[in-house]
């Protein structure tokens, strides 16, 4: 109101300049009251914010719907988990400019998934990594897995924890959370005892993916749950992940032989090509081929053992590009990480929006205890046993500089 209609109101006769301004009084603290409902009326509508969805990704060969679940945070990064193999399928961070984009490989659709892939961004189990020769004695007794890498057994079999439908309760909140479950018959791919297995996916209000593995048997077996995302932090898939800087505190790791089976040394890292206590240039040493531990990985493709050997969460590695600025640190209580360069990636895939994966353009970092430990006594048991409980945390936290 206007300072001359106010002086016009009160030349009005008949108006009681008081009660007028009383009157005045009151509807200023109506008014007032009016926007404090307004706050209250944004706050319900930011508790009542959806930060988890869920739409249909696809239908399997036997008829059943698999779900795809959309978690974000308020930063604005989004990671789309599939409840088939528990699979990331998209998963953006911010590069230096505050910029999101997806940097993880995989595919556009279920049906890419189901063609085929290198276990991109899925759950691994039961067992992550090689089993010598696709078997092992557990108790005096002798179990003959699912070979499906050459002579070995490789990250669960033939149809591990990737390619199966897990059962999903997706939980809305600030840090959304999708919980899955998969209940493993007894024998299955050959391994003994019924494992239920529960995995619980967090998007954290820092950046960081936590993820809970957790899983119990009725007789005893043996598990290595890990997940098996492929990074490029360039967030251009059509690069290759030379450029990247890795770091990993370890002062040793594990030698493989041709069939990448460790030998059941424990090697140094110092003043081979498998230093990264010191931030390195994967291209650095990638191409040694005098080493021949690189001639067997084809590049890196072998299992690091952390200096720190507790169990409690602990930050282990990091990886950082440097045209993005994007880091990436990985949290384990896990006692080792695998290292893998994509060495694998041969350019007959097509990803995500069309785009060929070539060699390396991608890299794995794989919490999970050592390869093959159910045949190699020298190493941490990996045996679950009925009433004891496996629990294992990982942490991918982003950031950039
Ligand atoms: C293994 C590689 C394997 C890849 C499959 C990695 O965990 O170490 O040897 O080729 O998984 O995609």
């Amino acid at each position: 109101m206007n300072v001359l209609v106010f002086k016009n109101i009160f030349r009005q006769p008949g108006i009681n300049p008081v009660l007028y301004l009383k009157q005045l009084i009151l509807i200023c603290l109506l008014l007032q009251g009016c926007s404090s409902g307004k706050s209250e009326d944004k706050e319900s509508q930011e508790a009542t914010e959806v930060n988890i969805s869920k739409s249909v990704f696809g239908a399997l060969p036997d008829g059943r719907s698999a779900d795809l679940y959309t978690l974000k945070n308020a930063n604005g990064m989004v990671v789309k988990i599939s409840n088939y193999g528990g699979t990331i399928t998209y998963w953006s961070a911010p590069d230096k400019e505050g910029k999101y984009a997806d940097i993880t490989l995989g595919c556009d659709s279920l049906q890419g998934y189901l063609k085929g892939v290198p276990y991109f961004g899925a759950l691994i189990g039961r067992y992550g990594n090689r089993i010598a020769n696709g078997k092992f004695t557990l108790e005096g007794k002798a179990y003959l897995l699912a070979k499906n890498n050459g002579v070995n057994a490789l990250h669960g079999g033939i149809k591990g924890f990737d390619k199966v439908l897990w059962e999903a309760t997706p939980v809305d909140g600030e840090e959304p959370q999708l919980m899955l479950k998969y209940i493993s018959a007894d024998g299955e791919e050959g391994y003994p005892g019924t494992l239920t297995t529960e995995v619980t996916y967090t998007l954290l209000k820092d950046n960081s993916l936590k993820i809970e593995y957790s899983a119990a048997t009725d007789k005893a077996t043996v598990v290595n749950l890990t997940n098996h995302a492929y990074f490029n932090l360039s967030g251009d898939m059509s690069r290759e992940i030379l450029d990247h800087e890795v770091s990993i505190k370890a002062d040793k790791f594990l030698p493989v032989n041709e069939t990448l089976i460790p030998t059941g040394e424990l090697k140094s890292v110092s003043g081979t090509v498998f230093d990264f206590n010191k931030s390195t240039k994967i291209g650095t040493g990638i191409n040694n081929l005098k080493d021949q531990q690189i001639v067997y990985g084809k590049g890196y493709d072998h299992c690091w053992v952390f200096s720190d050997t507790s169990k409690t969460l602990k930050s282990v590695a990091k990886v950082y590009e440097p045209a993005s600025g994007r880091l990436m640190e990985v949290l384990t209580t896990e006692p080792a990480i695998q290292f893998y360069s994509g060495n694998f990636l041969d350019g007959t895939i097509k990803g995500k929006g069309g785009i060929v994966y070539k060699h390396r353009s991608g890299l794995c970092l794989e919490t999970q205890h050592y390869p093959d430990s159910p045949n190699q006594s020298g190493f941490p048991s990996t045996v679950l046993k009925p009433g004891e409980r496996y629990n294992t945390v990982t942490v991918y936290k982003f950031s950039a500089n």
